[in-house]
């Protein structure tokens, strides 16, 4: 897309700019503009509602098989254009084109996989207490479901919300990240395209404390599904819980590998390098603590930091870079800045610098960075940092590391390297996380089960899987009594 193009909202099956301002959409490879993004204001969030308002009546009678021959229709668009989006969302996030690819196949197999809940759906049947009487649990939608998803996957994590939301009977107001329009609209016109009908999907751009806001705060939305940042999801949820809303959180993480004296050296530090600097740190899976035996801390760390300096950080667009930009200049700065804090806290073993020379100096580029001799509780192995940063604390035993890996606010994913069956169980069971990952690292997560975390990352419900189906869904209990005479629970069968 051409500087100067602005990206609009969706509304009622309508393109249309917003009233308010433009903001600039960056390369963060390059700092150069790619388009311009509508800004709207709560009237615009207003009209998206009126929109899905008026849609729903009619969505939830769709029958959901019929629902589903859509998202199969739409899921297929999306990998025949897959190259093109993949392309947009390396432009426009900085992420490594065969990331960006994985992140778009990662939409894909949601929307299939979704579309076949459209012939699922499952409810409970079970036995009456009584005779002639039948007894069943069925799934009815929430109603208007407003969508807050962040930059860092901004194809995926919207798919997880929206085609669980759509497939069973809720139409959507969604916000996209204010980094990511293009790839919203471009989603959202693949929807367009396979037909589906106006005011379903709702798109609206904005600011977080202006559309954000007003979805939270508006009247008429039912529940509010919400990953980004642990400080705005307690904001949305203190004010989405008086209102008696239901409201789905996925926030921070602070994830750890473990690697134990058993484990294949080798195996961890691929591991290691994938789930840390991949996406350059910015998933909320990324592990950004490594607990190691200190049997093998030495050799561990040598493999690790020669395979770190090999690593190729440049332009995500490049099929040969590792490691890509951050996000944007504020990125860069609050990652430099809990450098320094950490190299206080520990002892640099490499990297430790923003990118400043050449090709890499017009772009966000921070150098894949290692900390050793970390304490649990120092800074840096507490606070998320949001990029290719990594604490690695020694323990002494399988014991401290559990206690370490779980002595974190955060609980999304945890993973363990060893080959000592035991342990593999043990920490199956002790990491007090949402994900536990064994002999790999703790990002690549799949669709098909829940996803999601204990403590601050979370507020107890998932995205994907059939969890996310529970988020969109009442559960309504049904009672027939076909025997002609009145049965009363709990009274005539006893
Ligand atoms: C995220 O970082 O918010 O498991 C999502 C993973 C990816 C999704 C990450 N499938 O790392």
């Amino acid at each position: 897309m051409k500087a100067g193009y602005a990206y609009q909202n969706y509304i009622n099956g309508e393109w249309k700019s917003a009233q308010g301002e433009s903001e600039k959409v960056i390369n963060p490879a390059n700092e150069k503009v790619l388009a311009e993004v509508n800004l709207s204001s709560p009237s615009e969030v207003d009209e998206a509602v009126n929109a899905a308002k008026r849609a729903q009546l009619f969505w939830k009678t769709v029958p959901a098989p019929e629902k589903g021959e859509m998202l199969f229709e739409i899921s297929q668009k999306l990998r025949e254009q897959k190259e093109e989006l993949s392309q947009i969302l390396t432009a426009e996030n900085g992420k490594p084109i065969q990331e960006a690819r994985g992140e778009v196949q990662e939409a894909i197999d949601m929307g299939f996989y979704m579309a076949g809940e459209g012939r699922r759906l499952f409810g409970q049947t079970v036995p009456a207490e009584l005779p002639n009487k039948h007894a069943m649990s069925i799934r009815s939608p929430v109603g208007i479901a407003g969508l807050i998803t962040p930059w860092n996957f901004p194809i995926a994590i919207a798919s997880w919300k929206m085609f669980p939301a759509i497939i069973s009977g809720n139409t959507v107001v969604w916000k996209p990240a204010l980094e990511t329009p293009g790839m919203a609209n471009a989603f959202v016109r693949i929807l367009d395209e396979c037909g589906l009908p106006a005011g379903v999907v709702n798109l609206v751009h904005g600011a977080g404390e202006t559309v954000g806001n007003a979805i939270v705060e508006h009247e008429q939305i039912d529940i509010v599904s919400f990953t980004g940042s642990t400080k705005t999801g307690r904001l949305i949820a203190s004010k989405a819980g008086s209102m008696l809303k239901k409201v789905s959180l996925e926030m921070g993480g602070k994830n750890a590998i473990t690697v134990m004296d058993s484990a294949d050296i080798d195996l961890a530090v691929d591991g290691i390098l994938w789930s840390s600097f991949g996406t350059s740190g910015q998933r909320c899976t990324a592990a950004s603590r490594v607990i190691v035996h200190q049997d093998i801390k030495t050799e561990l760390e040598k493999v690790l930091v020669k395979r770190s300096k090999e690593l190729t950080i440049g332009d995500g667009a490049k099929e040969e870079t590792d490691v890509g930009p951050v996000i944007s200049r504020q990125a860069l700065e609050n990652i430099h800045e809990y450098v320094k804090i950490g190299r206080k806290e520990g002892e640099l073993l490499c990297g430790g610098r923003i990118l400043s020379e050449g090709q890499q100096g017009k772009g966000n580029y921070y150098e894949p960075t290692i900390i050793t001799n970390v304490q649990p509780s120092a800074k840096i192995a507490q606070e998320e940092i949001f990029g290719p940063v990594i604490a690695i604390i020694p323990v002494e035993n399988f014991d401290e590391a559990m206690r370490v890996n779980n002595d974190s606010a955060y609980g999304l994913s945890s993973s363990i390297f060893t080959k000592d069956a035991n342990e593999v169980f043990r920490a199956m069971h002790e990491m007090d996380t949402g994900i536990v990952y064994v002999n790999a690292g703790t990002t690549g997560a799949e669709i098909h089960l829940p996803f999601g975390g204990t403590k601050k990352t979370g507020n107890g419900h998932r995205d994907s899987g059939t969890a996310s189906l529970d988020v969109f869904t009442e559960w309504k209990s049904v009672y027939v009594d076909y025997s002609g005479k009145l049965q009363r629970a709990q009274i005539d069968n006893n």
